[in-house]
């Protein structure tokens, strides 16, 4: 499994980028707006995280009619090589999608929640699939069980080009226990999680007698 970053957040994505475990980002205006940035500005900041990821950025278009999209998709990958047009499930955006990826352009399908969602997104010529886990638990429903019905029914196909499946919606560390069990690509996670990750109480009592054994060693 891969980790991206879901964050607008540069010193974030620096420091997890310094752990060589960074393998992308996720972003959205949303996230940037979080960060105190402003919409003028959020093209500019795209470029600045492309520059610092080695490994696909996704970047969000806001637009609904598939012409939007397809003109900000166009501006959004001209920023960087590794930025990915990120476009929301919806029959405009299946539109935009075939004809950004006609024209070379990658796309990450979002708000993904379905099979069928997931089936016409990889088949529109989406690249990324981003099937959201969290989501569905926000609504008492099993958002595992819906993602792992995902990875099952997109491995049954041959697509004629590459779809990876994105966990996206992350929220714990059993949400990326149970989508690296179910083989998806990636989890996307929001840098709490990726800290919470390396944590285990475990780990920390270990620390802690490791240093006293020392101090004991130090001092004899
Ligand atoms: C990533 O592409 C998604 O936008 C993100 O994971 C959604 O997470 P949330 O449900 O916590 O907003």
């Amino acid at each position: 499994m891969k980790f991206f970053l879901d964050t607008a957040n540069i010193a974030e994505i620096e420091e997890a980028a310094s752990w060589g475990v960074l393998s992308g980002v996720t972003t959205n205006p949303t996230l940037y707006a979080r960060e105190g940035g402003k919409l003028a500005d959020f093209h500019n900041h795209l470029k600045r995280i492309c520059d610092i990821v080695d490994g696909p950025v996704s970047g969000e278009t806001v637009g609904l009619t598939r012409d939007e999209i397809i003109r900000e998709g166009e501006e959004l990958a001209a920023l960087a090589p590794n930025l990915i047009v990120k476009v929301p499930t919806m029959p405009e955006g299946l539109a935009a999608t075939k004809a950004l990826f006609d024209k070379g352009i990658k796309v990450n399908m979002t708000l993904c929640f379905t099979v069928p969602q997931a089936i016409l997104a990889a088949r529109s010529g989406a690249a990324y699939v981003s099937p959201f886990v969290g989501r569905f638990d926000d609504i008492s429903e099993d958002g595992i069980d819906q993602l792992s019905q995902v990875v099952m029914a997109l491995d049954n196909y041959d697509f004629g080009h590459d779809v990876e499946v994105i966990a996206a919606s992350i929220r714990s560390a059993n949400h990326v226990t149970q989508a690296a069990l179910m083989g998806a690509d990636i989890a996307t996670v929001p840098f709490a999680v990726l800290k919470n990750l390396v944590k285990h109480p475990l780990t920390d009592r270990g620390l802690e007698a490791f240093l006293a054994d020392w101090e004991k060693v130090k001092n004899s």
